[in-house]
């Protein structure tokens, strides 16, 4: 087995399939069944471009198609159900097919289907934003409305440099973000993002993009100060010359790598950097806020106040696309007076019937958890290393060997992952992520309303499919021995 790497290594054997959102795995796919494929499937295969997907993956497998969800469920074109653990890619907070949600879209396409922001308002975009504004914490009062995450994520860099500009500090332009990071896509949030296989092909990004270490404590030294990668950032401000950087860009609970948590005053530490150097710090919660992390917010649960937070996804659990970019009263201040402006937005940033289904969706979000102690009750496995995140954002990493913490080579990785993990959990009507952009690791992260019930059921897949898993992985350290 290969030996321990280290937590920044930022390899990726394969982005793409590591990337899948639902993670379906072509080899394991079912093949198409007797009497030929569906119009949906020849057309899905076809004409449908799928996001971060091998499309080859499914030139012999069905292309895993979602017709219907309702509460923790999803069921496929074959009326087949499956757990939903990652809420639809961690947004579907409440739950699928809540009939509030879809009353609320509705009413609201009839009474204004959409009107934009660019010098306009609407009432659901000023309502959302007083509410916003009234659950974000301390005075992240100020509310610019995107259409997702990696549009908050430019708005937020781009709110930053303006900010420093207007206080005659032009020359800050630099954003700073950690290791495997995932900050989006777009080239300003591609340039966040700490993906090696994502970012190279599409170079060269958008220039200030500084990279430091992550908070993946699995393999660290027990000596090793806890708050070294917090300090990190701090080295990296100083070296960049601390008149050039404009901020620092974190995620509560980081998504990228499985769930990385911050150590104890990681955050307290980042936000005494930021001040010292006058750099701006923005709470990445794109994921990690409306209830992920049991808060509103996942600055909440780690005790700072950001400058800017950036959010999206469970915000409207996802029944239409909306992002935020939710500014301190202090960074929004410059741009309110005279002939001052953000020279920015979007067109659909804060449409109405996203806002309503956010108003709606805000309604009913709930906060509860208990998924970790099942996860914890895995470790008997030996493949399950750590098991880490926070409320409804969990994640496992496997090992080839638990005393050791050893780490699997690329093929290994392909071969336990897309050759046997994911399609199997798939199979058995569990979806959830593996990925493998750090060292592999199964990753769950189920609507909000998940209880007991579910829970039983994701540990009834996830154990008996572990535990293959690890006697494969044994048959193979067996091989290598002999
Ligand atoms: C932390 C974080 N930031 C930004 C993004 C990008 O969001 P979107 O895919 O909506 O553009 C994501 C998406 O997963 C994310 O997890």
């Amino acid at each position: 087995m290969a030996a321990a790497t280290d937590q920044n290594d930022s390899r990726s054997t394969n982005p793409t399939a590591s990337t899948t959102a639902a993670n379906a795995p072509a080899p394991a796919q079912p093949a198409p069944p007797e009497g030929g494929e569906s119009e949906l499937q020849r057309n899905a295969k076809r004409h449908l471009w799928m996001h971060f997907t091998r499309m080859g993956s499914y030139a012999h497998a069905e292309v895993p198609v979602i017709v219907r969800g309702e509460g923790c469920y999803v069921y496929d074109e074959h009326g087949k159900r499956y757990l939903d653990g990652l809420s639809a890619l961690y947004c579907v907070n409440i739950g699928h097919g809540r009939a509030e949600i879809a009353e609320a879209a509705a009413r609201q396409a009839r009474e204004l289907g959409f009107y934009t922001n660019w010098s306009y308002a609407h009432p659901r975009a000023i309502e959302l934003a007083a509410r916003v504004a009234e659950l974000a914490p301390g005075s992240l009062n100020r509310v610019f409305f995107t259409s997702g995450g990696s549009e908050a994520v430019e708005s937020a860099w781009k709110l930053a440099k303006a900010y420093h500009a207007s206080r005659g500090e032009s020359t800050r332009h630099k954003l700073i973000s950690r290791k495997l990071a995932y900050h989006g896509t777009s080239m300003g949030a591609l340039t966040a993002t700490g993906l090696t296989p994502l970012r190279t092909p599409f170079e060269p990004l958008t220039p200030g993009g500084v990279h430091v270490p992550n908070t993946n404590s699995y393999r660290w030294d027990e000596d090793r100060d806890p708050l070294w990668a917090a300090d990190a950032i701090e080295e990296a401000i100083s070296f960049a010359g601390p008149e050039t950087v404009a901020a620092v860009i974190l995620e509560p609970v980081q998504n990228g790598g499985g769930c990385f948590v911050p150590q104890d005053g990681y955050f307290q530490r980042v936000r005494e950097i930021c001040d010292r150097h006058g750099v701006l710090l923005i709470s990445d919660e794109v994921i990690c806020s409306w209830g992920r992390l049991g808060h509103w917010f996942g600055s909440e649960r780690y005790g700072y106040e950001p400058d800017i937070i950036t959010t999206a996804k469970g915000i409207r659990s996802a029944y239409a696309p909306l992002g935020a970019m939710i500014a301190d009263d202090r960074i929004a201040e410059p741009f309110l007076h005279g002939k001052a402006i953000f020279n920015h937005g979007f067109t659909f940033g804060g449409h109405p019937v996203a806002c309503a289904i956010a108003l709606a969706n805000i309604d009913v979000l709930k906060h509860e958890g208990a998924l970790r102690a099942m996860l914890e009750g895995l470790r008997d496995l030996p493949i399950v290393g750590d098991v880490r995140g926070a409320g409804y954002f969990q994640a496992i990493e496997l090992v080839s060997d638990q005393e050791t913490k050893g780490t699997f080579n690329d093929e290994e990785s392909e071969e336990l992952l897309r050759g046997f993990l994911s399609g199997e959990l798939y199979r058995r009507g569990l979806i959830c992520r593996t990925d493998d952009r750090g060292d592999p690791i199964v990753q769950l992260s189920p609507p909000l309303i998940a209880g007991p019930e579910q829970f039983e059921e994701i540990e009834a897949v996830l154990r008996p499919v572990l535990a293959e898993a690890s006697e494969r992985v044994e048959r193979w350290s067996s091989l290598s021995r002999a």
